[in-house]
C-alpha cells in the first residue's frame, strides 16, 4: 500500500502468541491483556535498546475491547483492564518514540468473541482508531464470509486513508482464503489476489497462526518456500508477506532454532513482531533479536524478498536474498537432527559471478577472509540451525561491482 508507511518490514512487539486472550487480571495481573502489559513492553522497547534498532510498534491483539460498543456505536476498551483508555496509552507510547497498533476483526465477532467490525461499522471504527492516535491496525477475518471480506478489506483501506492519519494496515484476508490465488484463472473474484493486496494493505497474513514450537516454525517456512514463486514477487516496499510473529525468547525454540527463525524471517523480508516477555528475556534471545547484521538484512531498503535457492536431499537448504549495493544474504539451514553438518559448496555454485567477495558471518559477527566465487568453502551447520552470511562484492578501483577481478 502506497501510504508512505512501512517501506521496510515493520518491527515491534505483538501480544497474541505469548499472551493470547488472558483477561484474568485478578489472578494474573502481570500477563493479562491490559494497559499495564503494553506500558511494560513499551518501557522495555524504549529503555533496553530495541527502539534504536527499529522495534517501534507495540501492538494490541484480540480481547482488548469491552463486550459492547458504546452508546454511539463505537468500540471501547474493557474499562477494568484499560481504565486510562486507549488515547492515553497511545500518548504514553508516542512520548517514548513508539507507535501503537490495535486489532479489529472484519465480521460479526473477533475470533475471541468480542465485537467485530461488520461492513456498516468500518467507517466508524477507522475514525475511532484515528481519533485515538492509533498507528497500525491488524484486521482479522473471523466470522465473515468471502463476499464480505472482498468488500470489507478494501473498504477499510479507504476508510483509514480518509481519516488523514497515517495508519499501517495489516490484513488477515488471504489467510482466510487459503493463501494462494486460484489455479483456475477464470475464478478471479473472491479469491486471493496479491496484486490487489499490495494496493490496499501494508502487510498481510498469508497462512496459519504461529505457535511456540519448532514444528510450527518449520511448517510456516515450508509453506512460504513451497509457494515462493507466488509470494516472493508480491512483496516490496510498503507491501509485505507476513509469516507471523517471532517466538524467540519464549519456550519452544532452542538457541539454534531461534537463530534460524531470525535468519529466515530476515531473508523472507517478514515483519519482525516479537511476541515474548521483554521483561524477563534471557540474554541469548536478546542477542539474537538485536543482531544488527540480521536486522540490516531484514530492513534492506531495496525491499526484495528472498527465496530458497536449493534443497539438498541430505537436509540442507540454502536461502538467498538480494540486497542493495549488489550485496546479498545467504542462509545455510540444516533440517538434520544428527550433528553439525559440514556443507561444502562455492559462491559460484550459488550463482555468484562477480569475482571476490567480502563475507560477514552474521551470528559469529566475524569478517571472513575474502572469498572468490570459484573457491570451495565449508560451513558447519548445527542441527536445526543456520549459518548466515552477508556477502558483498569487493570492487577494485574503477571497476563495476559485477566485473571480474581476476586481473588484479
Ligand atoms: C487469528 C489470528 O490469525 C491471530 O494472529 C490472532 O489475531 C487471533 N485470531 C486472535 O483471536
Amino acid at each position: 500500500l502506497d501510504n508512505g508507511l512501512m517501506r521496510t518490514p515493520p518491527m515491534g512487539w505483538l501480544a497474541w502468541e505469548r499472551y493470547r486472550c488472558d483477561i484474568d487480571c485478578d489472578n494474573d495481573p502481570k500477563n493479562c491483556i491490559s494497559e499495564g502489559l503494553f506500558r511494560d513492553m513499551a518501557d522495555r522497547l524504549a529503555e533496553d535498546g530495541w527502539r534504536e534498532l527499529g522495534y517501534v510498534y507495540i501492538n494490541i491483539d484480540d480481547c482488548w475491547s469491552s463486550m459492547q460498543r458504546d452508546a454511539q456505536g463505537r468500540l471501547q476498551p474493557d474499562p477494568h483492564r484499560f481504565p486510562g483508555g486507549i488515547p492515553k496509552l497511545a500518548r504514553y507510547l508516542h512520548d517514548r518514540g513508539l507507535k501503537l497498533g490495535i486489532y479489529g476483526d472484519l465480521g460479526t465477532h473477533t475470533c475471541g468473541g468480542y465485537p467485530g467490525t461488520t461492513l456498516d461499522k468500518i467507517q466508524t471504527d477507522a475514525q475511532t482508531f484515528a481519533d485515538w492516535g492509533i498507528d497500525m491496525l491488524k484486521l482479522d477475518g473471523c466470522y465473515s464470509n468471502a463476499t464480505e471480506q472482498e468488500q470489507g478489506y478494501p473498504l477499510m483501506s479507504k476508510a483509514l486513508n480518509a481519516t488523514g492519519r497515517p495508519i499501517g494496515y495489516s490484513c488477515s484476508w488471504p489467510a482466510y482464503q487459503g493463501g494462494l490465488p486460484p489455479r483456475d484463472k477464470r475464478r478471479l473474484t473472491m479469491a486471493v489476489n496479491y496484486t490487489q493486496l499490495g494496493e490496499i494493505c501494508n502487510l498481510w497474513r498469508n497462512y496459519g497462526d504461529i505457535q511456540d514450537s519448532w514444528d510450527s516454525v518449520l511448517n510456516i517456512v515450508d509453506w512460504f518456500s513451497t509457494n515462493q514463486d507466488i509470494l516472493q514477487p508480491a512483496a516490496g516496499p510498503g507491501r509485505w508477506n507476513d509469516p507471523d510473529m517471532l517466538v524467540i525468547g519464549d519456550f519452544g525454540l532452542s538457541l539454534d532454532q531461534s537463530r534460524s527463525q531470525m535468519a529466515l524471517w530476515a531473508i523472507m523480508a517478514a515483519p519482525l513482531f516479537m511476541s515474548n516477555d521483554l521483561r524477563t528475556l534471557n540474554s541469548e534471545a536478546r542477542t539474537i533479536l538485536q543482531n544488527k547484521a540480521a536486522i540490516a538484512v531484514s530492513q534492506d531498503p531495496m525491499g526484495v524478498q528472498g527465496r530458497r535457492l536449493l534443497k539438498e536431499k541430505f537436509g540442507i537448504e540454502v536461502f538467498w536474498r538480494p540486497l542493495s549495493n549488489s550485496a546479498s544474504a545467504l542462509v545455510f539451514f540444516s533440517r538434520r537432527s544428527d550433528m553439525p553438518y559440514r556443507y561444502t559448496t562455492s559462491l559460484g555454485e550459488l550463482n555468484y559471478t562477480a569475482g571476490t567477495y567480502k563475507v560477514f558471518d552474521v551470528f559469529s559477527e566475524k569478517l571472513l577472509s575474502p572469498l572468490s566465487d570459484s573457491t570451495p568453502f565449508t560451513v558447519s551447520i548445527n542441527p536445526s540451525g543456520v549459518v548466515m552470511w552477508h556477502v558483498s562484492p569487493i570492487t577494485h578501483l574503477g571497476q563495476a561491482p559485477h566485473a571480474r577481478g581476476g586481473e588484479y
